[in-house]
């Protein structure tokens, strides 16, 4: 139907007639001559129609928005002065000898170029939203980042192995959706939260190198970051220690910013540890194009009066830490804010330190606190947080978490708002998580990675005397403050595989029922192997500058996890229910 795509048309054709279908962007009258923006997947194509050419001028008249058009026309060069250099085509128009109206349309509920949609109108007609341009690029973003992964893991030995979709439930940490079996009533699969744990067999099985570009399904609370269903490119190896399979990872996630992107990233990638990363930035994921850090206090607050900061500070898995932020011109209105914003991370206060003149003591100093401490304490925070004239300083005192949780946002936000953070790409390894944190809700050990990551050499007699203190070969790959990927190597013998299983609270019973299979392929030979697993749509939305990777997916669920174009989930028929044995507690909402 056609001969050229819009987009495509360039001052090498004028002269040449052409044949173009797309959508109507635009359509406007000028004085007896209608201008037509003709778009398709490459672009736009300005179309005149003079009143000459009636036939064809009295069919555009009748056109409106998104109707379908095929038109033959000849490609010419736009008058002096009409050139749209934002255009790829910009410098040429065509003009129309026919036109045929292949489909009309229906109005649009929006205008296809403006900015300021509802994401609810947008994922309400997703259809037409995907019709617009940055939307049209981030597809075709995903795309050619699946495809570097693709070229390059094939050409590192990976080969794709699909793993099923319908099976046992995985323990990621999240909630599991289900699905019910309608040839074991009462009985139910759980759609796989990773591959985890069919990747790891395929080592048993001697595939040695495995990926997958691979749907995840995880029944938990949403975020920008955060969807039910969303992809990973999994990857698993054999016979390799964790640095040769950070330094595979990290070599893919290189060339596909190079192949994708044109950037270059560090090589090596810093590595911190996770205890280097909660000291210095209060997070497992630091942003290090932020270059404020946090200062540690708990030991010095241990001898004041002040009794917010000595409590925190005596109080077991308590924390004292201050933020520095050098030159900083906040107003109190500000500081207000920010206090309103840790807040949120349960931060009970925000003290803070105004620094005049670092040099006249408590003088130079202006705060609601300075009068609780000493001057060889004020003289001590000043030298540790290296204070200059003009620096504010903020403090949080409570359980360490809280005060992680809220410095190390406060850090990342103040470092965005005012300008302290740098441009460009800072990727980096966390290394050394623990093997568990402590679950204060449930009293009990949880995996911090999942239960299959192996200790560190030398920990095993840890698990079971001071779980607390068992650090894990676990990594994870952190891009400008977002986890991007999260692996281990993992546990391959059976018996270390029982005690991490013991150290969870996880009866010889339970891991049977489970995860029986796997502890029974272990047995047969199961080789030394690890892997990786990245987020695909964190990725993609991070290249495509966007901060929800539903900008990145064709038709995402909401926040509230429904699919606004398909209206799922959705209530089944009453007939369906008694299919698969099932019955509702409560009655449907009408
Ligand atoms: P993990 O749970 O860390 O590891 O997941 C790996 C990566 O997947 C991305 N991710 C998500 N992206 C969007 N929406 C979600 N709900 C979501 N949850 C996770 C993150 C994360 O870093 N089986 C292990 C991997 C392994 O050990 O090899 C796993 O799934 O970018
Ligand atoms: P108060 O004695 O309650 O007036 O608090 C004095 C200062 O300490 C105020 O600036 C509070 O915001 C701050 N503050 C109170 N609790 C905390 C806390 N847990 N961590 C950090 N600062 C706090």
């Amino acid at each position: 139907m056609r001969t050229h795509y819009c987009g495509e048309l360039t001052s090498a054709l004028i002269g040449k007639t052409v044949q173009l279908a797309g959508w109507v962007h635009r359509r406007r009258d000028h004085g007896g001559v209608i201008f037509i923006d003709l778009r398709d997947r490459e672009g736009l194509a300005q179309v005149v129609f003079d009143p000459d050419r009636v036939e064809a001028f009295e069919r555009a008249d009748r056109v409106r928005s998104e109707y379908v058009l095929r038109i033959t026309g000849m490609v010419r060069a736009r008058p002096a002065g009409t050139v749209n250099p934002n255009l790829r085509s910009g410098e040429v128009e065509v003009l129309a000898h026919e036109v045929e109206i292949l489909n009309p349309s229906a109005p649009p509920p929006f205008q296809l170029d403006d900015d300021n949609l509802s994401e609810t109108t947008r994922l309400t007609y997703r259809v037409l939203d995907l019709r617009r341009e940055p939307m049209q690029r981030n597809m075709r973003l995903r795309y050619r980042v699946a495809m570097a992964v693709r070229r390059q893991l094939d050409a590192q030995g990976f080969i794709d192995i699909e793993t099923p979709m319908l099976t046992r439930s995985t323990p990621e940490g999240a909630r599991d959706y289900l699905v019910p079996s309608r040839v074991h009533p009462g009985e139910f699969f759980a759609l796989p939260q990773s591959p985890q744990l069919f990747k790891q067999l395929l080592m048993v099985a001697g595939f040695d190198r495995y990926y997958q570009i691979v749907k995840c399904f995880r029944d938990e609370d949403l975020r920008a970051d955060r969807q039910p269903e969303f992809t990973q490119i999994d990857i698993e190896t054999s016979f390799l220690e964790e640095s040769e399979i950070q330094a595979i990872m990290e070599g893919l996630i290189r060339s596909v910013f190079h192949e994708v992107q044109g950037v270059e990233l560090p090589a090596p990638f810093p590595r911190l540890t996770y205890a280097e990363a909660m000291a210095r930035f209060g997070s497992d994921k630091p942003d290090l194009r932020v270059p404020l850090e946090l200062t540690e206090l708990t030991d010095l607050m241990k001898t004041v009066e002040f009794k917010v900061f000595r409590g925190a500070a005596d109080a077991p898995g308590g924390r004292v830490a201050a933020l520095r932020v050098p030159a900083a011109e906040l107003s109190r209105k500000e500081i207000d804010d920010y206090t309103q914003f840790v807040s949120i991370y349960g931060a009970k206060g925000l003290a803070w330190i105004r620094v005049n003149d670092p040099g006249k003591g408590a003088e130079g100093l202006q705060s609601p606190i300075v009068k609780f401490f000493a001057a060889p304490v004020l003289n001590e925070i000043l030298s540790r947080t290296q204070a200059q004239a003009g620096d504010l300083i903020f403090f949080g005192a409570d359980q360490a978490k809280v005060v992680n949780d809220a410095l190390g946002a406060l850090r990342v936000k103040i470092g965005h708002d005012k300008g302290y953070a740098e441009r460009g790409w800072r990727p980096l390894w966390v290394v050394d998580f623990p093997m568990f944190e402590w679950d204060a809700e449930g009293k009990r050990w949880a995996a911090m990675h999942h239960p299959f990551t192996s200790p560190k050499d030398g920990h095993e007699d840890r698990l079971q005397n001071d779980p607390g203190k068992a650090l894990s070969k676990g990594y994870d790959m952190v891009l400008n403050g977002s986890e991007i990927g999260g692996g281990s190597v993992r546990i391959h013998r059976a018996d270390v595989q029982g005690k991490v299983f013991a150290a969870l609270g996880i009866s010889e019973q339970e891991a049977r029922a489970k995860f029986g299979f796997l502890l029974d392929n272990l047995q047969y030979g199961a080789p030394p192997h690890g892997g990786i697993a990245f987020g695909l749509d964190r990725i993609v939305a991070m290249m495509a500058g966007t901060d929800s990777i539903r900008d990145v997916i064709a038709f995402p669920k909401t926040q509230r996890a429904q699919c606004l174009l398909t209206h799922a989930p959705s209530p089944v028929d009453e007939k369906q229910l008694r299919e698969l044995g099932l019955r509702l507690r409560d009655a449907p909402k009408a």
